[in-house]
């Protein structure tokens, strides 16, 4: 599918139901968190291979931190051992990476920190996909960081009339467009806090596999999906 043509440039992804794999196989949910990883570089490949623009990843949640301390610390080792051992494979490929989140959070392990900012330098000059890690990301803590940042900056010529023009340039990563297709696995249709200001107008895709299971099939079903969907955008 040319996803150039069906103007379908950014998907972002609620990977979800890796817990659910591992317990229906008898497994420890951290082994479902493990086997992701295939999934993950099935979908970088199938962007790569389609030639998307951009493909955002729910990794981690403001809210991830409530789940046990064995579970917490599995991801966060999981996260830097991933970019340890594949980060040069798909800079070669022409993946730049971008961490979109609260990232200077003091509960993030500082070598979590130093890994996340050397691969984003270490790919900035790379163009083919823009792969955004959402880590420790949260809606509301963003829209908050982003309202504290205007209020200060625009301290002395506070013009609400501009706020609607300035906003976006203080959200995470500002120059990240607006996802054109949201796709959540394992059956749950709600957003858990993902991008509620840029989803206004996304098409949504709930798909029942979990996210371990998750690949082509499934992604090639979603563009063919979503070049079918009229956007009218409040038009008639
Ligand atoms: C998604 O899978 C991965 C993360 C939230 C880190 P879950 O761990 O939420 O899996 P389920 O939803 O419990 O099956
Ligand atoms: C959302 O999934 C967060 C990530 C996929 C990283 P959760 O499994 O944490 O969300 P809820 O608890 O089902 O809403
Ligand atoms: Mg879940």
């Amino acid at each position: 599918m040319d996803l150039l043509k069906i103007n379908l440039n950014h998907i972002a992804i609620i990977m979800d139901g890796n817990g659910r794999w591992a317990q229906d196989k008898g497994l420890e949910r951290t082994a479902g968190h493990a086997a992701g990883e295939e999934s993950l570089s099935r979908t970088i490949h199938w962007a790569l291979d389609n030639k998307l623009k951009w493909l955002t990843v729910y990794a981690f949640s403001t809210e991830n931190w409530m789940r046990s301390s064995d579970e917490v610390e599995f991801l966060m080792f999981f996260n830097r051992d991933l970019l340890i051992r594949r980060r040069d494979e798909f800079n070669e490929l022409g993946v730049r990476f971008h961490f979109l989140g609260d990232l200077e959070d003091n509960k993030i392990p500082d070598e979590n920190k130093v890994l996340m900012s050397e691969t984003e330098e270490l790919t900035s000059s790379n163009s083919k996909l823009n792969l955004v890690f959402a880590f420790n990301y949260g809606s509301h803590n963003e829209i908050h960081s982003s309202i504290q940042k205007f209020v200060n900056d625009n301290r002395n010529e506070v013009d609400l009339n501009s706020v609607s023009n300035k906003f976006r340039n203080y959200m995470y990563i500002p120059e990240m467009p607006d996802p054109d297709l949201l796709i959540r696995t394992a059956g749950e249709q709600r957003l858990s806090n993902f991008l509620l200001y840029q989803l206004s107008y996304t098409e949504l895709m709930f798909f029942k596999t979990l996210w371990p299971e998750f690949g082509e099939n499934q992604l090639n079903e979603a563009a063919e999906e979503f070049s079918k969907r009229k956007r009218t955008y409040g038009n008639a």
